[in-house]
């Protein structure tokens, strides 16, 4: 039998014993009738006994057909898995993968993504920085693969993954006056003049948060739109803001003074996140099972 019986015969005996119909599995597998019932005589002939019988107009599987047919869905099985793992490697091989990450993200996505490249030397990878109303427009035309955020959008249909720890903390220069203090409340941090980056950023809104949870509102002195143009700002002496501590990753320790505040530091954290029922592409999801395990290993 095995020389001589066909992967087309098991199909289409597979299409026949799962559709109970001749008809139904001709028509399923694009074949003429003829051709059916042909391809089954010749299957029965080589296997040596029946597999099929015909009662009336329905057909019965006899006992050696039933072995066949569940033979048959184990052999399709072990195909079926085959073709997706080796559609893995190709894709792991040379896939593509896009990443959109929001402003403060920047400060880690590319080491990031730089380790990743390291371990899949063939995928290639793409980096977008933006803000958050790109990001989210992206998410809603499905445009990248992953997103890193320090906040899942509300209201829409996603699915996101705790990855990083975000902590916000107070800065000022290093010869602020308050630099030595302890415990400092927020009714004297708000005092101070702030610096605040644009209306919209998640660090903006975790430090007003912050301040409404007291019933104190903050009014800006200067709002500027990136983290190093609020850091030059500190050390020219025009005022203090809180920033995540990744924006500090390529200054030396000592460089800014960070301030003793209550209630802070403000324990936020970063996520990926991809729009629900959007396929992943296999370059996707092993950059999103690397993120996983390197948290794994960074809690453990
Ligand atoms: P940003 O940071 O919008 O302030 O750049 C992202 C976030 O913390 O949500």
């Amino acid at each position: 039998m095995r020389h001589y019986t066909t992967f087309r015969q098991l199909e289409i005996f597979e299409a026949i014993a799962r559709l109970g119909s001749f008809t139904r599995a001709s028509e399923e597998l694009y074949l003429t009738q003829p051709t059916v019932s042909m391809q089954m005589k010749k299957l029965s002939e080589m296997v040596g006994v029946p597999l099929i019988e015909q009662v009336g107009k329905k057909i019965y599987l006899t006992e050696d057909g039933q072995e066949l047919a569940q033979a048959t869905r184990e052999i399709f099985g072990i195909m079926d898995r085959f073709t997706t793992l080796a559609a893995e490697r190709q894709g792991l091989k040379k896939g593509q993968l896009r990443l959109m990450a929001i402003t403060t993200a920047s400060y880690f996505a590319p080491r990031l993504l730089g380790e990743f490249a390291k371990l899949y030397p063939g995928i290639e990878v793409s980096l977008r920085v933006t803000n958050k109303e790109q990001v989210l427009a992206s998410i809603a035309n499905n445009l990248d693969d992953l997103y890193l955020l320090g906040q899942p959008p509300e209201g829409m249909e996603i699915e996101s993954t705790l990855i990083m720890d975000n902590p916000i903390i107070v800065l000022a220069a290093p010869d602020h006056p308050l630099a030595k203090e302890k415990n400092i409340s927020l009714e004297r941090l708000a005092q101070e003049p702030w610096l605040m980056r644009e209306k919209g950023s998640g660090t903006r809104n975790a430090i007003e948060r912050r301040f409404a949870e007291q019933g104190i509102s903050v009014r800006p002195r200067l709002e500027l739109g990136s983290n190093e143009a609020i850091k030059q700002a500190i050390l020219t002496g025009l005022g203090i803001s809180a920033l995540s501590r990744h924006t500090l990753t390529l200054n030396q320790p000592g460089q800014f003074a960070v301030l003793d505040v209550q209630g802070y530091p403000i324990l936020r954290h970063w996520y990926a996140i991809y729009p629900a029922g959007r396929q992943m592409s296999v370059a996707a999801r092993a950059f999103l099972d690397y993120l996983l395990e390197r948290s794994k290993q960074k809690n453990s």
